[in-house]
């Protein structure tokens, strides 16, 4: 691993642009904003690159990244897109989607980083600095969220810090993200298929799919050799601290991730409170859930105790993280 690097943080602007695309360029590692989370950026044509991305994260090689492009055009010399994947990307694009589709022959995606699989994933991400960045490299940018395999993912520059200063060469900080969870990933198969909910509300897809989206089974999610989505491992996303979901009360020396405005029982006893969203917005609850989770993770308390938030829109993909983080390691 190329550990003891000196990682340089520069503020978004042309400058940053500039410096991450030449760092990119020279088979660099470079963290980024976009408007899900912070994403840990290599050139997606260069192997050696590629090999330090996952060894930096500590990121099992058979978990294929995201490549992330500028625009429609470019996506299309990397993957090749149905009418259906089309009408998705020409309605989502860019923002916090991910199509999973075929290879295009030729595909300028090293092998490495789609995981030996025939299929890739591409997004083309909203955020202006991550536009920026893109347009000033000119190719496909591999980048999985910029923290430490396991780890919660970076809504702030100062989270990659935390996980990444020293193993990576450029952290180009953006201030704080918009969206807060993963962009959410369709596999474009025969079927349309849910692959791990996200920024992008299943509602909003269906409704351009005019179809509902299949969920891949249990048994397809953890079978290592029908890898769906191979990244979806159950102990994601985890926090220190053990998480306690669907509290309906606070035990002493917990603290509490509150949604919504009910009081819980024993609340006065929690080492401390952080609220989601009082007004319960679900939005407003995914860019909070990380950087609060990390907040209260930081504190050590006995455990996080965690109150229900409903499974609709940015709901599903809220639960979803904090199922895999409240999976016992
Ligand atoms: O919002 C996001 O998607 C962020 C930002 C940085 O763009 N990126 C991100 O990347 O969350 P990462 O590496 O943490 O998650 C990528 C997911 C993994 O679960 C991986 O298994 C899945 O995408 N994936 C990648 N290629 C795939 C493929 N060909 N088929 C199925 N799943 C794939
Ligand atoms: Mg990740």
């Amino acid at each position: 691993m190329k550990t003891g690097l000196e990682t340089l943080i520069l503020p978004a602007g042309a400058a940053g642009a500039e410096a991450a695309a030449r760092a990119l360029a020279a088979g660099g590692l470079v963290a980024f904003p976009t408007e899900t989370v912070y994403g840990l950026g290599a050139d997606a044509a260069n192997a050696t690159a590629i090999a330090h991305l996952y060894a930096a994260k500590g990121r099992p090689a058979f978990n294929p990244l995201i490549a992330h492009v500028a625009d429609i055009p470019a996506a299309r010399r990397i993957g090749r897109f149905d009418t259906r994947a089309l009408k998705l990307a020409e309605a989502f694009w860019p923002g916090p989607l991910t199509l999973v589709v075929p290879k295009i022959e030729g595909c300028p995606v090293a092998d490495l980083a789609t995981a030996g699989l025939d299929t890739v994933a591409i997004r083309i991400p909203a955020h202006p600095v991550a536009q920026a960045i893109l347009r000033a490299f000119g190719g496909a940018v591999v980048a999985p969220s910029a923290n430490i395999s396991g780890h919660v993912s970076p809504t702030l520059a100062a989270h990659v810090e935390s996980d990444l200063a020293g193993r990576i060469d450029l952290i180009i900080d953006g201030g704080p993200v918009s969206v807060g969870v993963e962009s959410t990933i369709v596999g474009c198969f025969e079927t349309a298929m849910l692959l791990r909910p996200g920024g992008l509300s299943r509602e909003r897809i269906e409704a351009v799919l005019g179809a509902p989206l299949a969920r891949p089974s249990l048994e397809a999610e953890s079978d290592d050799s029908q890898p769906l989505a191979p990244g979806m491992l159950a102990s994601h996303y985890a926090p220190r601290a053990p998480v306690r979901l669907d509290a309906r009360e606070v035990t002493p020396g917990e603290a509490l991730l509150a949604f919504g405005s009910a009081r819980l029982p024993g609340v006065d006893t929690a080492s401390a409170v952080m609220n989601l969203s009082p007004t319960a917005d679900l939005d407003e609850a995914a860019a909070n859930l990380f950087g609060y989770l990390r907040s209260l993770d930081a504190k050590s308390p006995r455990a996080i105790a965690v109150m229900a938030i409903p499974e609709q829109e940015l709901g599903e993909a809220i639960n979803d993280r904090l199922r895999r983080a409240a999976v016992a390691r």
